[in-house]
């Protein structure tokens, strides 16, 4: 094993707490650090998350021990610290989105690319078994050519209100779906063409963005995908909505589904079920002929490894930095789903079709 790094965490709200909980628990890492911009609240952050936290963050980017820098601040600040910590010469994990617009997206791209530095954008979904064994059986040809996918995403409102995500700049097509689009474009494995999407008159009406949305993306290979997304008619739950009362959520409105067709075969992924399903479709004298071929489940124990597993994203990248391997998604990557996600808030504004060549 190589020597141990210093990581730090830059913004200490509820996600940063589970960086810092992975990076604290990563065998790859020697000491944790934390940054907030105001004094008093890096304090306190710091003594409950048992971590040294600072509201300098010069000191940390001056700090040649500190190889890895874990982003978990609000979505406004991404595309600075990012640059300034790429330009310190440190490897950077940035949560999603990857910027507020294009333009940002760009900084942070262009300052990974100069600086030769690693850079992954926090799609931790590839982390998630539940979504390694869809993508693994379609690499394995088990469903024949991806053509069609769908992902329908509905929960209980769970923003609230007055926070950063209803006044931030970007819509919730980055801050959230990008995750899902993220995983449509990693199944279906071909570049996007073009976009269309549409959203309805909000029913959570304090949030200052839209509330739902329907994407629908058409692939250069000819495969489309559409993702659908509602957030309301799950009961309230003021917590992380994947992740608490998942039992009494699966009866209560929320979905958050896949359903991948192949030309042999077809996938589906169920949270709220904790199951992955495999069809395989052959030719019969009369018909084609679709049979359940594999299905696989989870424990209620596995519930983050198997669909939300930022811990083990955190704990992968700093065994990659601390073994000196380049990024598992590549930045470019992350930026061609950045743009997708700008093409489907350009195609609700302008009510069209928007090309990803426009971009
Ligand atoms: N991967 C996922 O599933 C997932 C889930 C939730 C949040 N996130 C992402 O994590 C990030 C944080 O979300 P959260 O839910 O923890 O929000 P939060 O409001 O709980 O925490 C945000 C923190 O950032 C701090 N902050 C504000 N300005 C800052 C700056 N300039 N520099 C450093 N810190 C700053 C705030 O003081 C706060 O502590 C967001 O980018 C969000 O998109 C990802």
């Amino acid at each position: 094993m190589n020597p141990r790094i210093d990581v730090a965490v830059l913004g200490l709200g509820g996600m940063g707490a589970t960086h810092v909980k992975a990076a604290q628990e990563s065998p790859w890492v020697r000491n944790v650090f934390g940054y907030e911009p105001d004094a008093s609240r890096a304090a306190q952050r710091g003594r409950e998350l048992g971590t040294v936290a600072t509201s300098n963050l010069d000191v940390l980017l001056n700090n040649s021990d500190i190889r890895l820098i874990y982003i978990a601040a609000i979505n406004e600040a991404h595309a600075e610290l990012t640059e300034k910590a790429l330009r310190a010469g440190k490897a950077v994990l940035c949560e999603k989105p990857m910027g507020l617009d294009l333009g940002q997206a760009r900084r942070m791209l262009k300052a990974h690319e100069q600086t030769g530095r690693f850079l992954q954008i926090g799609f931790e979904l590839h982390y998630s078994k539940l979504y390694m064994t869809a993508k693994q059986w379609i690499d394995d040809g088990l469903i024949g050519t991806p053509v069609n996918c769908h992902c329908r995403y509905y929960c209980s409102e769970f923003h609230m209100k007055d926070t950063w995500r209803s006044r931030s700049k970007g819509t919730l097509i980055g801050e959230k779906l990008s995750h899902y689009i993220d995983l449509q474009r990693w199944f279906m494995a071909s570049p996007v063409d073009n976009v269309y999407s549409m959203h309805a008159p909000n029913t959570v009406t304090y949030f200052n963005h839209p509330d739902n949305h329907q994407i629908n993306i058409r692939f250069a290979n000819g495969a489309i995908s559409t993702l659908n997304f509602v957030m309301c008619i799950g009961e309230t739950d003021a917590g992380d909505p994947l992740l608490d009362v998942l039992d009494k959520q699966a009866d209560d409105g929320h979905f958050l589904q896949y359903h991948i067709f192949g030309t042999h075969g077809a996938i589906e992924t169920d949270v709220f079920r904790r199951r992955a399903r495999r069809w395989r479709f052959s030719d019969g004298p009369k018909q084609l002929v679709s049979e359940i071929a594999e299905t696989v489940t989870f424990a209620r124990e596995d519930d983050q490894e198997w669909f939300h597993n930022v811990p083990g994203q955190c704990m992968r990248v700093a065994e990659l930095v601390a073994s000196g391997l380049p990024p598992e998604i590549p930045a470019g990557d992350s930026y061609e789903t950045t743009k997708v996600c700008l093409a489907a808030e350009q195609s609700e504004s302008e009510r069209r079709i928007v090309g990803l060549s426009e971009l």
